[in-house]
């Protein structure tokens, strides 16, 4: 766990010294160079990052998986902002496939006049805190998160690595009239992962057949993901590292057996004064 009087933060937003890379994660502002063929996966944490990374890893590979069973993520996808991604990004030839959390006020301006592709997913919040909860190990910047309400009244203000996530969907959604931005949900892959995997299809111009779209659908299923994690030795590697599970549960609605009433109250009121102005048809949770 961070000392949480030593806490960085760029512009407001907490990071974790031992896994961002913080120094740069500003500079980055103004120098990472986004390229035109470059995919973007962005999300608030928890909230299905892993499983994009390993379905536009599929499309790419036409359905074949042995691109995941033999490289975890992190290689595959690397995220800008952390230690280990910033070096691997260097070497990388086109198209080249990054992911991030950050916030818009973070992120790359060059991506702003690039014609880079993004596919950003959003998740019900209520089920990111519980997800979160579970993975704070390398994210705790308070001993006291080891209790739910703790984490749950430091998640409702923002003060978690990330920042709010009320800030971060409602910036990002700035961008959502642009064609190079593509705005998807964890529920709505749930509900139908086939329409949605043809939606990233068509997004990012790629033709699969029938036979390669079934093979995306198989291999991005939890229990066949959780299996190649451990045939790439991610999930070793990480439960080791951090003593954390990534495929925990994956499902929708969970916080149902977390939030009391009161706090369920507390959130909804939150949330409306949060998402007002804000179209509600794009958010399946309501
Ligand atoms: P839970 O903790 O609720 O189980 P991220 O990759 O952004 O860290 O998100 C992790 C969450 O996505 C975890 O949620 C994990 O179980 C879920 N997830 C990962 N792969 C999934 C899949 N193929 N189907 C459903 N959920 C998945």
């Amino acid at each position: 766990m961070e000392d949480p009087d030593e806490v960085p933060s760029v512009k407001g937003i907490p990071f974790i010294q031992k896994i961002h890379n913080v120094e740069a994660i500003e500079k980055m502002y103004d120098e990472f160079e986004v390229r035109d063929k470059d995919v973007i996966i962005m999300t608030y944490p928890k909230s299905g990052t892993h499983w994009m990374i390993d379905i536009i890893s599929l499309i790419y590979s036409n359905g074949d998986p042995s691109w995941i069973k033999s490289v975890p993520a992190w290689k595959r996808f690397p995220w800008i902002e952390m230690k280990n991604g910033f070096e691997l990004i260097k070497n990388k030839e086109d198209p080249r496939f990054l992911t991030s959390h950050l916030p818009v006020h973070l992120f790359p301006k060059s991506y702003f006049s690039s014609k880079a592709k993004m596919i950003y997913i959003a998740r019900n919040p209520r089920d990111v805190i519980v997800s979160y909860y579970h993975f704070i190990n390398p994210f705790a910047l308070d001993s006291s998160w080891s209790a739910f309400e703790n984490f749950f009244e430091s998640f409702l203000r923002g003060n978690v690595v990330y920042g709010s996530w009320f800030d971060h969907i409602k910036g990002w959604l700035s961008m959502r009239n642009s064609e190079k931005f593509l705005f998807l949900t964890y529920e709505e892959l749930h509900q139908d992962l086939k329409v949605s995997v043809e939606k990233i299809c068509r997004f990012l111009r790629k033709k699969l057949s029938e036979e390669e779209i079934s093979s995306v659908l198989e291999n991005a299923s939890f229990q066949v993901m959780e299996k190649h994690r451990l045939e790439n030795n991610e999930s070793i590697e990480y439960l080791r590292r951090n003593q954390v599970v990534l495929m925990r549960k994956g499902i929708c609605g969970e916080w149902k057996n977390y939030f009391t009433v009161a706090q369920m109250e507390t959130f909804n009121k939150l949330y409306q004064e949060k998402m007002e102005g804000l179209d509600q048809d794009l958010f399946p949770w309501n």
